[in-house]
């Protein structure tokens, strides 16, 4: 995607340095930071200087290049990959891709490991793409259809048909992928297209994911969109302001629970409750075959200073924090939760949207279902 007019992935190595855009400076400041180490990639994705379950695979496969290239013997291999699954414990997106470095790359001689782990994760880059394309391509067919269906329930067809209301939450968006998003792509495609669209953008408590990544990138492309605070979501859902809900996924198990930012499954029960279409855009790499239940899904728990800080700029244009909170007042961080396939529509994902089932999973995925 273009910031201001050049084009950015999140992630990129030049040579043995990788570069990445420092989302924790978002929307004030745009800041390439530089990993030279192991430790400089396990702590940006545990600071979520990058987050989002694609971009922490891509990540952590640099991590794992940047590990081998300190160490690249077997033990090297095992302490780089212990390292970085320590960061973050619910996108799966992590494991697999440690996963495809580590199998890549323990097989060769320790001289050429280094390089080919460089490869691999610039490979892994490239792929990530791709499939968020052809995601964004199934969703923008959602979207392309529900606008129609919208557009001859309002009598509108031809000349001033109403924008199609997308509501989404957390982050899911450009900035969470390498590039073009997961819940995004198809909103970009279809936007680029000239599907007149509307984004609702939930604010997400307590990171802001929503009003600082989403917001920011929707300006920066010129998606229409309004900021709203979590518990709006409802009763845009109730008022009939919201004409589908588009979210993405940390990890979805092989029967179709969906763990997300903490606050979707709210926004699922209410959509289920007002008859409004919920997907679920779910790049294969967030898909857990091993598990079949939500509930096995280990969610994180982050540090409680930021349910009680706030972090913004003042109209002096400083970066400043400040407390919300009593200081006595303790807090609880808990930063995903589980949808049930029973409140999921679909899940899109680059072979196609699939029902949220084992049966519906499998037969997309057959090689993996087992
Ligand atoms: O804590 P974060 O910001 O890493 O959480 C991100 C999300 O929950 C996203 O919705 C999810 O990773 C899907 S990203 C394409």
């Amino acid at each position: 995607m273009r910031v201001g007019g050049t084009p950015y992935r999140t992630l990129w190595a030049e040579g043995r340095v990788v570069r990445a855009i420092d989302q924790n400076r978002l929307p004030f400041d745009f800041v390439v930071v530089e990993w030279r180490t192991l430790e400089d990639a396990a702590a940006a994705i545990r600071t979520m200087q990058v987050r989002g379950a694609p971009l922490i695979g891509a990540a952590a496969a640099y991590g794992m290049a940047l590990g081998v290239a300190e160490d690249p013997s077997a033990r090297g291999l095992v302490r780089a990959r212990e390292r970085l699954l320590q960061t973050r414990p619910t996108a799966v997106n992590l494991r697999w891709a440690l996963d495809r470095v580590a199998e890549r790359v323990g097989p060769l001689p320790e001289a050429a490991r280094a390089e080919a782990a460089f490869r691999v994760a610039a490979e892994l880059c490239d792929e990530d793409v791709a499939v968020n394309r052809a995601l964004g391509e199934h969703a923008g067919g959602i979207l392309r259809r529900l606008a129609r269906e919208k557009g001859t329930r309002a009598g509108t067809g031809r000349g001033g048909a109403p924008p199609l209301n997308v509501l989404t939450h957390c982050n899911a968006g450009w900035l969470a992928t390498v590039d073009l998003g997961t819940a995004t792509a198809g909103i970009y495609l279809a936007h680029d297209q000239g599907l007149p669209l509307h984004v609702w953008v939930d604010e997400t408590r307590p990171r802001g994911q929503g009003a600082r990544l989403t917001a920011w990138e929707l300006a920066s492309h010129g998606v229409p969109h309004t900021v709203v605070t979590d518990t709006t979501a409802p009763h845009l859902l109730a008022r009939g302001a919201v004409d589908v809900v588009l979210v993405g996924t940390d990890r979805t198990t092989a029967t179709g629970d969906v763990a997300n930012k903490i606050g979707t499954y709210g926004v699922a029960l209410a959509a289920r409750d007002n008859g409004v279409p919920f997907y679920v855009a779910a790049p294969s790499s967030s898909i857990d075959f091993a598990l079949s239940d939500g509930r096995e899904i280990p969610i994180e728990e982050r540090a409680p200073d930021e349910v009680a800080w706030v972090s913004g700029r003042t109209a002096a244009g400083e970066i400043a924090a400040v407390r919300v909170l009593p200081e006595d007042s303790p807090t609880l961080n808990v930063a995903f939760d589980v949808t049930p396939a029973r409140l999921v529509t679909g899940i899109v994902t680059e072979r196609g949207v699939a029902p949220a089932s084992r049966e519906g999973l499998a037969a997309l995925f057959p090689e993996r279902a087992g």
